[in-house]
């Protein structure tokens, strides 16, 4: 949830530091800080309220040059977004420094033990503990104290400590949150993603959970939590500084939406061939998947609505129960789970808390995890027996949009590999999907033109009371996502409902203030979603309904038509999304919101 960057070595740290935390601030923007070691050895530090770029200004034109420092951008859990919580966090003496990412869960008594043995502890975080006990416990070697200071902490961290008097050291530490070391020539950066650092060198170390990384400008040494080097490999990150950069567009977000045919493309490639699917991941468990009874989705927020088309071709095509549970619930309330069991996990940034401790619990179980990822390196590629990645390239918008898509093409493409080789998807309807697969990213590039229009629709629907998005079948899961875009984007209130339940309850809601969107694409339930949209037409709503081109039954019924290309069903989902992306998009301009940044959000949530 927040995001940490670290740098020793012969360039000038401060800019370094700060070009890392604006890359990487959209894992959290409430404060911000960094500390520096300067070339007359004091220890520098300056942290503040608010995003970036208010850091920035405080820092003035001129910050002290300095070889090694740290940074941190910051999403609150424990003490409010102020200048005093915000990291970097000091000890008495004011020579050890930490930024942290995670939840100290035993902080309180660990404060209490702190001050009855004299410490003063200036903020209300559970972070400034971990500089106090390093103070306790360093007697000259700083990767020793923090090892010490370790073994007294519960809870999640990722951590990057400095000490002044060892001015070309950096010592971090992970469990449960990501921590990366980047390796330069002749200088080294730690992080919380490559992001921060892809500028410099593409050259990283994924630290494992209870890896202490001790880090200098030649290189790093990775140990155990006793002390006790481990081999870590390096890898070589993919894509180029540019790929995180807007590239011209005025936000992140509408960048991502228009990569998304690209990022289909990329999903797919390497995985069609011919008439059929293959995920050459699943080779090493394909024995196991053989005894599969059941399957189990997991997932958050978007990632858990891509995962409900997922539930239904599974359960469609393997002719087995398979559902899709929010990763919160799942892991207080599981099923029965067995080695029979297929567990999915899905999760862009591979990082959320809840899916990961579900996904333990499951494997735990003896279940067969599969993760659907987007990070190479993440924990939950460690969680699982075998990960499928969506290669759609850094997402840096918190709303995600390119994920979304991929993650629906990469579960089709999972539960049709998986159908494939246990004999259940007849070859005629591969042959089908894999041709409708082909046809996706150009058809995603017609969805995106053909929704130029909800610019000018923005204007008209901007200042509704709420809105109510249905759907049904494929079209629900577009309906919730774009219902959730609106929220998240525009502070407008939305509900994303099963359209057959509008009548139950939720159509109360709906007047001449409260447009109904129905997501009316072909389909099997055409008919009977066009007879939900009649409902809310009939109780005076403003009706905006995304369909497909060449219905001409639809004009004469809705207020408003997005219209998107002709596909399978399973498929429809992603390019029904396409436009609700882009009006959420321009309603949320029109607002004057912060797109890429929306109030109270993160776009990795490391904490439950
Ligand atoms: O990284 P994940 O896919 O696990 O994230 C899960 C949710 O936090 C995420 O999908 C969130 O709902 C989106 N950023 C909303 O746009």
């Amino acid at each position: 949830m927040c995001g940490i960057v670290g740098y020793t070595g012969p360039r000038d740290a401060g800019p370094v530091l700060l070009d890392g935390l604006r890359r990487l601030e959209y894992r959290g923007y409430d404060s911000a800080g960094i500390a520096l070691v300067t070339e007359s050895g004091d220890l520098f530090v300056e942290k503040r309220a608010g995003k970036v770029a208010v850091l920035q200004d405080a820092m003035g034109d001129h910050p002290p040059r300095a070889g090694i420092g740290l940074g941190h951008t910051r999403w609150a859990t424990h003490g409010r977004p102020s200048d005093l919580n915000a990291h970097p966090h000091s000890d008495c003496t004011g020579r050890i420094t930490v930024v942290h990412n995670g939840i100290v869960e035993n902080f309180r008594e660990l404060r209490d033990e702190l001050k009855a043995g004299g410490h003063t502890l200036q903020s209300e975080t559970d972070t400034e503990v971990v500089a106090h006990l390093v103070e306790d416990a360093y007697a000259g070697d700083l990767a020793d104290a923090v090892r010490v200071a370790l073994a007294r902490l519960e809870g999640a961290y990722a951590l990057v400590v400095l000490h002044r008097d060892e001015p070309e050291r950096l010592v971090g530490a992970r469990l449960n949150a990501p921590l990366i070391v980047g390796i330069g020539a002749g200088e080294s950066f730690l992080a919380s993603d490559a992001a921060a650092i892809v500028a410099y060198t593409k050259q990283v170390i994924f630290l494992a959970d209870g890896d202490v990384a001790d880090v200098t400008p030649g290189g790093a040494v990775i140990t155990d939590l006793s002390g006790a080097v481990v081999e870590r490999k390096i890898d070589i990150i993919p894509w180029s500084v540019e790929a995180a950069e807007k590239g011209g567009y005025e936000h992140f977000m509408l960048k991502e939406i228009h990569e998304q045919p690209a990022a289909l493309t990329s999903a797919m490639t390497g995985r069609l061939r011919h008439d059929s699917v293959c995920l050459e991941e699943l080779d090493p468990i394909r024995d196991r998947l053989t005894g599969i009874d059941r399957v189990e989705l997991i997932a958050c927020g978007t990632a858990y609505y891509a995962s409900l088309v997922g539930a239904a071709l599974f359960q469609e095509w393997l002719g087995v129960p398979a559902r899709s549970t929010v990763a919160s619930e799942f892991r207080y309330s599981p099923p029965p789970i067995n080695a029979r069991t297929l567990v999915v996990a899905v999760t862009q940034s591979g990082e959320t808390a809840d899916t990961i401790a579900a996904s333990r619990l499951a494997g735990d179980r003896g279940a067969l995890v599969i993760s659907v990822t987007n990070t190479v390196g993440s924990a939950i590629t460690r969680e699982s027996h075998a990960a499928v990645f969506l290669q759609a390239g850094p997402e840096v918008a918190v709303a995600a949009t390119k994920t979304f898509v991929t993650q629906v093409a990469t579960l089709v493409m999972l539960a049709a590999d998986v159908a494939h080789h246990l004999g259940r998807l007849p070859a005629a309807k591969e042959q089908e999907l894999v041709a409708a697969l082909r046809r996706l990213p150009e058809q995603a590039e017609r969805a995106i033109e053909l929704a130029a229009t909800t610019e000018e629709m923005a204007d008209r629907y901007a200042e509704a009371a709420g809105f109510m998005y249905i759907g049904r079948s494929f079209g629900y899961p577009a309906a919730l996502e774009g219902a959730l875009k609106i929220k998240e984007i525009s502070y407008l209130h939305a509900e994303g409902y099963a359209a057959g339940e509008l009548k139950h309850g939720p159509i109360s809601l709906l007047d001449a203030d409260v447009p109904l969107v129905a997501v009316a694409t072909r389909s099997a339930v055409y008919e009977k979603l066009i007879s939900n949209l009649m409902e809310g037409k009939a109780r005076d709503a403003r009706v905006l309904a995304v369909a497909t081109e060449g219905d001409t039954q639809i004009e004469q019924l809705a207020t408003d038509v997005l219209w998107v290309p002709d596909t399978l069903e399973p498929l429809s989902t992603i390019l029904a999304v396409i436009p609700l992306q882009l009006f959420a998009y321009h309603v949320a301009v029109k607002r004057g919101r912060d797109v890429d940044q929306p109030r109270n959000l993160a776009k990795s949530v490391t904490v439950e």
